[in-house]
């Protein structure tokens, strides 16, 4: 846990005070993340009481002020603005089937976000976060390093969990990315994936798994199916999308320069263009420095540009 004097002196503030944006600013809290984070939801009550619970633990994290307000005026002067709001997936929806309602709601709140932060980096994860963060680059017209989705960094911790969990090692080891969309049309990144510089390819360790055809087909069917799962279970998915969110913004405000499978416009990329959707990046202090050349195999390539169409196809059908 980093000490006081660690945490950057910037603001990050968190639209939407649902269980997903609630729990973003309780991991940033507790990792230090910024020195300001604020709340905002049209919900007053609801962004009350989170507020009231989050600061009622100031004592036990990093030095932090957090306040929260159903005005958009708290979110004035933000280095990151994190967009959360939106309907949720219920039961038996894809993400895809919140595009229309989330989209609307993007309309009518950047305007208003951009009047208090005009000069801030925009955190997309609201889903559909690919569609949702390349209409947010349209309406805003920001320069695209500066409108982030959170992506396959959530998809890809599930991938890592579930490779070592297969294989008896630390997720720490696992080296191992999801690209393209964060939903249905995700790609595995099998062939360059490794432990401990292993290509999972030539891992033979003994009593430390395997990793066949069959556990590699269920390890990715878990993958896809594991927000539905967890929503068939509590209603919603929070605790690992808000520390991969905070991961995200450690990368942005402490300008790490780190390695992470965010959701970004793509212009030239394999010759894929003109769509959001997670490949490698480089995060820094400026959003997405670039995206990294990672290694596919053809069928991985192939995967990769049919959830670019995926995507693009559901950004049209919207009119952008
Ligand atoms: C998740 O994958 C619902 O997109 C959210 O947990």
């Amino acid at each position: 846990m980093p000490d006081d004097q660690s945490v950057s002196p910037s603001k990050v503030a968190i639209v939407g005070a649902g269980s997903v944006g609630a729990t973003i600013a309780y991991a940033c809290l507790l990792r230090g993340v910024a020195k300001q984070i604020a709340l905002f939801d049209v919900n007053r009550a609801k962004v009350g009481a989170e507020v009231l619970d989050l600061n009622h633990g100031l004592q036990f994290v990093p030095a932090a002020t957090l306040d929260g307000s159903d005005d958009v005026e708290v979110c004035r002067g933000a280095d990151v603005v994190v967009i959360t709001a939106g309907a949720k997936q219920k039961p038996g929806q894809s993400r895809m089937d919140l595009a229309t309602a989330n989209v609307a709601i993007c309309r009518e709140l950047l305007p208003r976000l951009l009047a208090v932060a005009p000069d801030a980096l925009y955190l997309l994860v609201t889903n559909p976060v690919d569609v949702i963060t390349y209409v947010t680059l349209k309406l805003t017209g920001l320069p695209p390093a500066r409108v982030i989705g959170s992506g396959t960094v959530l998809d890809s911790s599930r991938f890592r969990f579930l490779i070592a969990r297969q294989l008896d090692v630390a997720v720490q080891n696992v080296h191992a990315y999801i690209a393209g969309e964060h939903g249905d049309s995700e790609v595995p990144l099998w062939s360059s994936a490794s432990v401990a510089n292993i290509p999972l390819d030539a891992w033979s360790v003994p009593g430390h798994g395997h990793l066949g055809a069959t556990e590699r087909a269920e390890i990715f069917s878990n993958v896809k199916n594991a927000a539905a799962q967890v929503i068939s279970g509590k209603g919603a998915t929070n605790y690992a999308i808000g520390l991969a969110t905070a991961k995200i913004l450690e990368a942005l405000l402490r300008d790490e320069n780190r390695v992470l499978p965010v959701s970004s416009l793509l212009s030239g990329y394999r010759g894929i263009d003109d769509v959001c959707l997670s490949v490698p990046c480089i995060v820094n202090r400026s959003g997405v420095e670039s995206q990294l050349p990672i290694p596919m195999s053809s069928e991985e390539e192939a995967g990769v540009r049919a959830s670019a169409d995926t995507i693009r196809k559901a950004i049209r059908s919207l009119g952008f």
